[in-house]
């Protein structure tokens, strides 16, 4: 695999591609529902909850093989410095080649970018590939509800992980202008 590794914003055709994506990659490590409807010609991710606008898309070679979601967490004026991760995901083939971080790399800098002070998500307790993914771009753990989600014959605790935003740089380290 050559690395010609882009991320862009989503645009509403990416829609398809991306439930494809997001069926395909369901499993009870990362996902807490149950697994969508097998894909059709029609499906999409894209809905009224669900805008284009919200998502981060990741091309290697000119494909895409990944996703990140990022949203308010809720539409409260009290609660709009924050964004929150609420969707990651790489298609299984280009894993371990630096897609994911390069999606929440470019969330980061989309949330600074809106000026927002914090990033924040929940991820489950034995998703240990997001988590070290997380943690590697400086996420930490701020919270946890144990035992918040009973999946695959156990119980799983759901992790809350937030990074506070320096202004003044993006996820590189250069001052920003
Ligand atoms: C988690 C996920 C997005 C990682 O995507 P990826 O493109 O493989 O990640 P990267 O190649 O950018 O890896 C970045 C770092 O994450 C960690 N990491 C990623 N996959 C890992 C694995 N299987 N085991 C351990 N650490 C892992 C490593 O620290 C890695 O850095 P390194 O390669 O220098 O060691 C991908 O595994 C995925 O789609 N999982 C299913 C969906 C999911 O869990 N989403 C998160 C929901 S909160």
């Amino acid at each position: 695999m050559s690395d010609t590794l882009l991320t862009r914003p989503a645009r509403p055709e990416d829609g398809n591609r991306l439930y494809r994506l997001d069926h395909a990659a369901w499993s009870p490590l990362s996902e807490v529902a149950e697994r969508s409807a097998p894909p059709t010609a029609d499906s999409t991710v894209f809905d009224e909850r669900h805008q284009p606008q919200d998502y981060l898309v990741a091309e290697l070679d000119g494909a895409v093989v990944g996703y990140v979601r990022l949203v308010p967490p809720t539409p409260l004026p009290s609660n709009a410095h924050i964004r929150q991760i609420q969707g990651l995901a790489v298609d299984r083939a280009a894993r371990r080649h630096g897609v994911g971080r390069a999606l929440v790399d470019a969330a980061v800098d989309r949330a600074r970018a809106v000026g927002a002070r914090r990033v924040t998500l929940r991820v489950l307790g034995h998703n240990a590939p997001a988590r070290r993914l997380y943690e590697s771009v400086g996420f930490a753990v701020e919270g946890c509800t144990p035992e918040e989600f009973y999946l695959d014959g156990r119980y799983v605790d759901d992790v809350i992980m937030g990074l506070t935003l320096d202004q003044g740089q993006n996820t590189t380290g250069r001052q920003a202008p």
